[in-house]
Order: C-alpha cells, then structure tokens, then sequence
C-alpha cells in the first residue's frame, strides 16, 4: 500500500498540503522528487493519495580519511509528513515514518532530523526523536516599497564551506533548486528566496555576522514590495530575532526541531545554528 511518489502524483500531494494550510508550490514538491527520488512515499485509500512524507539524505560535510564520507549520509532530513483531515487517525503517518527510517537507514543515514508540528510532534517523540531547538515562522504580512540593493548572485562554490559547517552536512542537492532568487555579501554570507502558495519565502540565509543578513534582507525585500512574506528562523539564534523584529515581521507558528540518531554509533552532530539566520524550509531543513 505503500508506494514511491512519482511526479504524476504532485497534484495530489499538492492536496494534500493544501489541505493542512502549508506554503509549499509544485516546484517544492518538485525539489524533493529530484534530491531523493527513492524517498518520497505515498499511501493511497480509495483511489486517492491520502499520505505522504519525504526523507532526503545529505552526506557528510568533509569525507573522513577512511572515505566513509563518499557511502554514508550523514544526515537527513524528513519533511512533508502529511494526512489527508478524513484518513487522520488510522495509522497512516506511523507506517510512513517507519517505511521512511527503514528506508534511511538501508542509506546509513547517521542523524534523521525534522521540523515538528504541534500535530507531528506526540508522532515522532514515540519513534526516539528528541527536541533540538524551536523554530519559528515570522511573517511580513505586506513589504514597503525600498530602495533597491545590489549585491552579486550566490556561488556554490562560495558558500558550500560556510553553508555545511552551519548545518552539518552538504545540502548542495537542496540549495541548487532554492536559488531561484539568489545574492550574496562576498566571503560573508548568502540569502536564496522563492515564490510560495501562501507568501513568498526568504530563505535559506547563512552569514558570518549580523550586518551581512541585514544587507540580504534589505535585497530580498527591496525585490518584493506589496508581499507578504513568511522567514523560519531559529530563535536561539538572537540576531536573528532581532532582525526578524526590526524589519516589522511578527511571529505566525512555533515548530520544535527534533534529531534521532540514525545508527546507533553515530558520533554527536556537529552544526552551528549561530550563522543560521533563515532556514531553507520545514521540509528541508
Ligand atoms: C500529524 C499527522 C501527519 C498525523 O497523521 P495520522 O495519519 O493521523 O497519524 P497516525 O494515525 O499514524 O498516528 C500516529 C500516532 O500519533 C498519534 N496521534 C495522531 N494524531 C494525534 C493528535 N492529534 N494528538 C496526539 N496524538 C496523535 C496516534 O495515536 C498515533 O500514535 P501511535 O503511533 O502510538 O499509535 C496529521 O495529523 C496531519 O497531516 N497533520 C497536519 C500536518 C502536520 O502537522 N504534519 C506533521 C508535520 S511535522
């Protein structure tokens, strides 16, 4: 009953989210499909798809010396954990959790992480995932017009060091796909944004320091005056809040960020959430 989503199913699984209220465009969906095409998963009830969740591996950071950095994955990241409101209750996301950690561990995934809902949360507490840190959606429910800003596009060759030491693994799979809209304070940080259903999204956004978010911020909404935009933060990242509060954005939804350890000999994950100004989504970490 369980099966791969292909991209014939995206119209579904767009329903699915619709239906829980989520930002998320075709393209998301899209993004994910390329990234693990064998790990976005789907049950379907009476003819319809009625579940889903989606596991992406990202592999270590720097390959060790035994090259156990080529075949293992560090990390990765479990997203669109989703149940159609009338097929709630029946076990549906359990089964789909269960099939996605098999399936990442066949990966020698090392840490599984994700964004929980309030909803989620009771779900994935029970199969050992533990509290990592608050996430936060911080909206600007309509940009001033601004003077623009100009700064060069983001390079992955630029960033890929900065970007893996502050999450932990290379998400270059990721990061790709999300520069729709891209800029960059050279050898200080970079900021990606992208359309959503609800609210154009900034995000992802690393930086060395403070005064280079605050210049990717004044590009990316210089580049979007009269939308609403929505920006996940950590808020135990202060910079960030402060900015967030600064700029007139508001507080919309609280997440946890939850960790499994993915094998059992798997040594602490190391990250730094100090140059973590925007995350690139729930669903990707
Ligand atoms: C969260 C969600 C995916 C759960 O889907 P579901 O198919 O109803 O979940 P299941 O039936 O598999 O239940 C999973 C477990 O959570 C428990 N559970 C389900 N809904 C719950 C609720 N509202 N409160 C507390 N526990 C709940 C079930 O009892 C079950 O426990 P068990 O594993 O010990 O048997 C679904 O409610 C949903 O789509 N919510 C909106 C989107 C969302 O928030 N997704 C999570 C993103 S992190």
């Amino acid at each position: 009953m369980i099966h791969l989503l292909t991209a014939a199913d995206i119209p579904a699984a767009m329903r699915l989210k619709e239906a829980a209220g989520w930002n998320q465009t075709e393209q998301d969906w899209v993004n994910l499909l390329a990234a693990e095409p064998e790990g976005c998963f789907g049950i379907n009830c009476d003819g319809a798809l009625v579940a889903s969740a989606a596991g992406v591996c990202f592999p270590r950071a720097q390959p060790l010396p035994d090259g156990r950095g080529s075949v293992s994955s560090a990390l990765a990241w479990i997203g669109m954990v989703l149940t159609a409101p009338e097929y709630r209750g029946r076990g549906f996301a359990r089964r789909l959790m269960d099939h996605t950690l098999e399936f990442l561990t066949r990966r020698g995934v090392e840490w599984v992480k994700l964004d929980a809902t309030d909803m989620g949360r009771p779900l994935y507490a029970r199969l050992g995932f533990e509290d990592e840190a608050l996430v936060e959606r911080w909206c600007l429910p309509k940009v001033e017009s601004r003077p623009p800003v100009d700064l060069p596009a983001w390079r992955l060759e630029d960033f890929a060091q900065l970007d893996a030491a502050a999450f932990g693994a290379d998400r270059t799979n990721i990061l790709r796909p999300l520069a729709v809209e891209s800029a960059a304070v050279p050898g200080e940080g970079y900021a990606m944004g992208r359309p959503g259903t609800k609210a154009t999204y900034f995000g992802p956004c690393v930086a060395r320091s403070a005064e280079a978010a605050r210049r990717l911020l004044e590009w990316f909404l210089a580049r979007h005056p009269g939308e609403s935009i929505f920006w996940d933060l950590l808020p135990g990242q202060p910079e960030a809040l402060r900015l967030a509060q600064e700029f007139g954005f508001e507080p919309r939804r609280r997440l946890v960020r939850m960790a499994l350890r993915g094998s059992p000999g798997a040594a602490l994950f190391r990250h730094d959430d100090s140059a973590v100004y925007a995350i690139a989504g729930f669903e990707y970490g």
